[in-house]
């Protein structure tokens, strides 16, 4: 069985992909620092698969857990989530961003090649288009950075582009990842006030925040809200399945969009939203938030093509499993 390391396996993205994992039959092992990820995550993940879950509670700046691991372990593949990640934040704390996301990276790829590891899947994002009229977007179009988090996953794919022929690279650049797990026993969980629509909606469905402010009414769209390429969570995990898959059967890498194609806008969102949790969600109609673009919707030929990804869960499907999640609907037959 192929034992694959996740950093950042305890977060969003990291817990759904570890499920995902586990299911079709990796062993799977998470370091996390927990910064963005509540204690409690790995203790879920061995209630939903009925397995004890392997985790050090590490950073990928610290090249000693980095040689624990691969010393305790034979590692087949990796998957580098374990980033900062919020726009926002990082034009104020540039830096930051750029220790953690470029020099975490050049930490793991130094440990991983000491311990003979060449195949790493890793978490880029759309954010790497910048602000394009070219809708949906191919991989093929030019990157360009709009922010120093944009910046620093541009970084992570052109160090990545540089290493050997012996290496197995997978890039995932990410739309929009919304939604649950069907066992609404993880979910998406942000600490405060959070900047994302969904988990935004997700907090007025429940009472904690008391209207969503809509940015922006104005654009060349067809309610004149933004427009985003939405992905379930799930489909996304099943699409870094396939991506390891990949790796480690050809020794080829790819670099593909990982989305539905399809846009909703933001009043798409809060009428699917509504619908899932049975009630009206207030909201107003708020100045345009600096640094949004219009649309931004994914070509995702190619990761059909290649990895034979195609998601599957609508966008019903996304908001009814963000609304059984933040509602506490827990169950244990995620099926
Ligand atoms: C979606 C739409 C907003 C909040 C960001 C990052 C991107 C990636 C995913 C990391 C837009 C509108 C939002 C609100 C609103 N993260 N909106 N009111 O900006 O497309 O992408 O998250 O990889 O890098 O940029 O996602 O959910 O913030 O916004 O009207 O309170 O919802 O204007 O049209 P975004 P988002």
């Amino acid at each position: 069985m192929a034992k694959i390391l996740l950093t950042g396996g305890a977060g969003y993205i990291g817990s759904h992909t570890y499920l995902a994992l586990i299911d079709a039959g990796f062993d799977v092992v998470i370091l996390d620092n927990f910064s963005n990820a509540k204690p409690d995550v790995p203790a879920r993940l061995e209630d939903i698969t009925g397995r004890p879950a392997h985790v050090y509670e590490g950073d990928v700046l610290d090249r000693a857990v980095l040689e624990q691991v691969f010393s305790d372990h034979t590692i087949d593949g990796v998957v580098h989530f374990a980033a900062l990640k919020a726009v926002g934040e990082s034009v104020e704390k540039p830096l930051d961003y750029m220790q953690t996301n470029v020099g975490g990276l050049l930490n793991l790829l130094s440990a991983m090649d000491h311990a003979g590891v060449r195949r790493i899947v890793f978490s880029s994002s759309a954010t790497v288009y910048g602000d394009t009229d070219i809708q949906p977007i191919p991989e093929d179009h030019p990157r360009t950075y709009t922010s120093p988090y944009a910046f620093t996953k541009i970084a992570g794919e052109q160090i990545l582009e540089q290493l050997p022929d012996d290496w197995a690279v997978g890039i995932l650049r990410y739309f929009n990842p919304v939604g649950a797990h069907g066992s609404a026993m993880i979910g998406e969980d942000p600490e405060d006030i959070p900047n994302n629509l969904v988990p935004y909606i997700a907090k007025v469905a429940t009472g904690e925040l008391e209207r969503l402010s809509v940015f922006g009414d104005d654009y060349d769209t067809p309610d004149g809200t933004g427009v985003r390429d939405y992905i379930h969570v799930e489909d996304l995990a099943e699409g870094h399945v396939l991506s390891l898959k990949s790796l480690l059967e050809t020794g080829e890498g790819h670099t593909v969009n990982l989305g539905t194609g399809e846009g909703s806008t933001v009043l798409d969102v809060v009428h699917a939203y509504s619908e899932a949790c049975g009630q009206d969600l207030a909201y107003k109609i708020a100045p345009r938030r600096d640094g949004d673009v219009a649309v931004l919707t994914a070509r995702p030929e190619r990761a059909k093509e290649h990895l034979g990804f195609e998601a599957k869960r609508s966008l019903a499907d996304m908001c009814r499993s963000s609304w059984a999640w933040v509602s506490g609907q827990r169950r244990n037959d995620p099926n």
